[in-house]
């Protein structure tokens, strides 16, 4: 017998540092787009492990990857060669579209990822020019560890943690000509997400983009790509700059959805950029090891074989309607809409925790970012019947709110 969701939260308050707002459940179970709490209570999760189930709760192909990968070899250092690391390297290089053949290095996590990648640039901007400057985003996340939490253009994630990396610069999203202003003699790179997560689900356009890599390219400065949050097929491609019609980066980093719920991240550059990346630079004592590199493997098996891209773009439409509908018929409460595949932002006019807490008390999991944003990152298997229950739930949860 699981303990309960109350003996559980006991331990939690007794024994765990409070750095999230937890909700109250023991979850003991999950497959697709439900998860079961220790109660045996059923919930639908269209935020699954936040962008890490791109496939859902426990996909049977990662499962089966991971029990026999377990059985045979679990962890090596990065002093030996294990044919899932390259096989994995291979296919996500062969993925990207107008990056040459990209050369990939493995960590845990996002925040592990876009460490790598600051890291990189900064070797490549001090072997070219002797530049060190990083820009980014206004909103933008990019992990909690320091040179990721310092590109994160959240001040008030930064509060308390100064003094935070020196060389970074921030300018607003789509807002091309403070990028051209920004860039000095320093600047070894501009680094964004083409959908920001996080920052409540703010698309880069295509123009922005495309300014982005003619700035970088005039300065001879790097474009990188956080995709931690918005890749792995989760807009409908397998990266989002590709469904945006966006130039390529030079750098472009991937995490969350990438191991199916086992940590994995991955760092993906241009071959005359990864070469900077020399023996000692940098490095990772689990990255990529067998076991995640099989899990990624039946990921990425799993988007071919169940032809999962063209569901996403369809899944994503059917979303975005339901969201339009909610619009129509709670014209006061629903400021914006913001979506691209299956990553979306119902913006409200007030604050989403209480419905957030509301919809979870009725049986469906999403999740509130910047404050009036709710999100939604359903599992990219997800069916349209399971939509609907979802923003039926959504929709008589807004109702006291009042219509329009
Ligand atoms: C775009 C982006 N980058 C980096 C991260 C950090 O990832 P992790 O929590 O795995 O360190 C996140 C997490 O939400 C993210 O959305």
């Amino acid at each position: 017998m699981p303990l309960s969701s109350a003996e559980t939260q006991k331990l939690y308050d007794t024994y765990l540092m409070s750095n999230y707002g937890r909700a109250p459940l023991n979850l003991v179970r999950g497959e697709g787009s439900y998860v079961w709490d220790a109660e045996g209570k059923r919930y639908l999760d269209l935020l699954p492990g936040l962008g890490v189930g791109g496939l859902g709760h426990c996909p049977p192909r990662v499962v089966a990857a991971l029990r026999e990968q377990a059985g045979k070899l679990i962890h090596m250092h990065n002093n030996y060669l294990w044919e899932q690391q390259a096989l994995l390297a291979q296919r996500l290089s062969e993925l990207t579209t107008g990056m040459e053949t990209p050369r990939a290095f493995f960590c845990n996590s996002g925040t592990e990822a876009s460490e790598a990648g600051i890291k990189l640039a900064r070797l490549w901007g001090r072997a070219n020019g002797g530049r060190h400057k990083i820009l980014a985003l206004n909103e933008s996340f990019h992990g909690r560890t320091f040179a990721a939490l310092t590109a994160t253009g959240q001040p008030k994630l930064h509060n308390g943690c100064d003094p935070l990396l020196p060389g970074f610069a921030y300018v607003p999203l789509n807002d091309a000509k403070a990028l051209e202003k920004a860039f000095d003699g320093e600047v070894a790179a501009f680094m964004c997400e083409p959908v920001q997560g996080e920052g409540g689900i703010n698309l880069c356009t295509r123009e922005f983009l495309q300014a982005a890599r003619a700035c970088c390219d005039k300065h001879k400065a790097l474009l990188l790509y956080d995709e931690v949050q918005c890749g792995m097929g989760r807009t409908g491609d397998v990266f989002a700059y590709q469904t945006l019609g966006a130039p390529a980066p030079d750098i472009l980093w991937l995490a969350k959805a990438l191991g199916g719920g086992f940590p994995i991240g991955a760092v993906l550059a241009r071959p005359s950029v990864a070469a900077e990346l020399k023996p000692g630079t940098h490095g990772s004592t689990y990255g990529g090891n067998p076991l995640a590199c099989a899990a990624a493997l039946a990921v990425l098996d799993t988007l071919d074989q169940d032809n999962l891209l063209p569901h996403v773009r369809a899944m994503g439409e059917h979303l975005g309607r339901g969201l339009h509908a909610l619009r129509e018929r709670f014209a006061k409460q629903v400021k914006d809409i913001r979506r691209l595949g299956l990553m979306a932002a119902l913006d409200l006019t007030f604050p989403g925790a209480p419905v957030v807490a509301r919809c979870r008390d009725a049986g469906l999991l999403i999740n509130c970012t910047h404050d009036t944003v709710l999100r939604f990152l359903p599992a990219m298997n997800v069916s349209a019947a399971e939509l609907d229950a979802g923003l039926a739930i959504l929709g008589k949860v807004l109702e006291p709110a009042g219509q329009k």
